[in-house]
């Protein structure tokens, strides 16, 4: 387990990363070292052979000389015995030399290398052939020979067989940075900084991924929950947050969305319930009435009276149209809950609509109660974009309420005006009015007041729900204003054209 985690990964990659730069890096301090010191061997004796044919006042006779050549391999070999000397023809053929007989192996250098050191901005080190070795590569100095202005050889040297250009990595005892002071401590310092970097690179990734643990086992327990449980709150609120900060923030955004969506869902499936519920009683009602009707009429079609008969006949066409409404007005709000439910909306003028609706409504004498209409109208027209039967629907429906719920010598004022920019319809009366809890509730479906109850007075309770969805459809709003006893306001606002 403890394997797969974020931290082991990162911190085996992290080590594995710096000890192969480690090693990388001693070997080429190695290597750099090595050619640094031929180089540097090189340069020291790059005068070396003229610097030998000058002072020893060696004369191209001498070097025919064997015997001159012999003197002379003793007291070199005794001034540095590390170097041999040569005498080399013009294609690097060797001529003399001041080396046993028995260990030279060739008969000719290469005199490539020859020319390069010989020009004057060559690049060191440079490697010749060892006349002792058929392939080992070496440090040499070399210098033309003339006799009589006339180039006749070289003086080739073979600095130090010791010092070859093998670049193959020996025991750490042999190897340069044993052997140099300098470089085992840049070796000791790089390797104690490595160290520490590795240290503090653990450290950091420790607490990074600790982080991202953190968020993890928040993440299991919002699931183990069941995406109930809020993980808290955002801990970034400002930019300086890194990308985990970040994340961890989306991650308690997207819980809290999830929770109030769950909470959403849960919500409507009981309001569903509910309706499901409301409807049944709703509907039961009107049926065990038209039931009981049915019975009356089959059972005792004798005994009844004809005018028992016609009012047993009205009550169930009431009582069926009851039942005919109600689903209308709930198969009407179904479809309206539909965002895309097509509007056939127009320019209206809306004070003509509220004129043609006080008309007709001031003509019909409802429950006998009088009432009157008024119309308070702006001098000019306000005009809509409007759907003409929804907006009837609506104002019908709040007349309608007014009417049922006001009492006898009562009055409402329907007026249209522009507010701020937008129109306004209002439909005031004088009736009992609302309490807040109902002012709250009165756009819920199938909400009726507790007073409207009491008194019987017919609805379902659905009007201000359907005239809340078609408001909303046109983009506009619908309130109330209200107390008890004070009669009440419904306003719409919807923008003007
Ligand atoms: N002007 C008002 N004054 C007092 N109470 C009102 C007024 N308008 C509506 N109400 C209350 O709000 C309730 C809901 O009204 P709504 O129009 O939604 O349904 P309804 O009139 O009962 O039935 P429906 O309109 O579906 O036939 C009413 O039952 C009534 O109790
Ligand atoms: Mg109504």
């Amino acid at each position: 387990m403890l394997g797969k985690t974020l931290y082991v990964k990162i911190s085996v990659t992290l080590t594995v990363l710096l000890s192969i730069s480690l090693i990388l890096f001693y070997a080429t301090i190695q290597y750099n070292f090595k050619v640094y010191q031929l180089e540097a061997t090189q340069h020291v004796n790059r005068s070396l052979a003229s610097n030998i044919i000058r002072d020893k006042g060696l004369a191209l006779g001498d070097f025919d000389n064997k015997i001159v050549w012999k003197k002379y391999l003793f007291s070199a070999m005794l001034a540095n015995p590390d170097i041999d000397l040569y005498f080399i023809g013009l294609n690097g053929e060797l001529i003399n030399y001041a080396v046993h007989e028995e260990l030279v192996v060739r008969k000719q250098v290469s005199i490539t290398p020859i020319l390069a050191f010989l020009k004057k901005d060559s690049i060191l080190p440079i490697y010749g052939d060892n006349p002792k070795s058929h392939d080992q590569r070496i440090m040499f100095s070399v210098a033309p020979v003339y006799k009589n202005n006339q180039h006749q050889g070289y003086l080739y040297i073979v600095l130090s067989t010791k010092s070859s250009a093998s670049t193959s990595v020996k025991s750490l005892k042999n190897s340069v940075t044993h052997r140099s002071f300098v470089l085992r401590n840049a070796v000791i310092t790089v390797t104690v900084i490595v160290f520490f970097v590795l240290l503090s690179g653990l450290v950091i990734v420790r607490r990074i991924t600790s982080r991202v643990q953190r968020l993890s086992s928040e993440m299991i327990e919002f699931k183990d929950s069941k995406f109930c449980k809020s993980p808290g709150q955002a801990i970034v609120s400002n930019k300086s947050g890194d990308e985990v900060d970040q994340l961890h923030e989306h991650f308690y955004q997207l819980a809290n969305m999830t929770i109030g969506h769950i909470k959403e869902l849960k919500n409507k499936d009981d309001t569903r319930r509910e309706l499901v519920s409301q409807i049944c009683h709703d509907i039961r009602s009107p049926l065990m009435i038209l039931d009981g009707y049915i019975d009356m009429l089959s059972g005792h079609q004798d005994d009844l009276s004809d005018a028992d008969k016609t009012q047993y006949l009205n009550s169930l066409v009431s009582q069926s149209d009851r039942i005919k409404n109600l689903i209308d007005d709930l198969f009407l709000l179904s479809k309206l809950d539909d965002v895309d439910y097509p509007m056939s909306r127009e320019s209206c003028n809306v004070s003509e609509l509220l004129n043609d609706l006080a008309q007709k409504y001031q003509g019909l004498p409802y429950n006998n109660h009088a009432i009157s209409i008024e119309l308070a109208l702006a001098k000019h027209p306000v005009k809509a974009l409007i759907d003409i039967g929804m907006m009837d629907r609506v104002i019908s429906n709040l007349i309608e309420n007014a009417l049922k719920l006001s009492i006898s010598g009562g009055e409402i004022v329907i007026s249209c005006y522009e507010y701020y920019g937008k129109c306004l319809i209002s439909v005031k009366d004088s009736g009992p009015g609302l309490s807040d809890e109902d002012c709250e509730h009165i756009f819920d479906k199938f909400y009726r007041t507790q007073s409207s109850l009491k008194k019987g007075i017919n609805g379902s309770g659905l009007g201000l729900a359907i005239c809340k969805r078609i408001i909303s459809l046109h983009n506009g709003e619908i309130s109330v204003v209200s107390g008890e006893g004070k009669g009440a306001e419904f306003r719409i606002l919807l923008e003007r054209l």
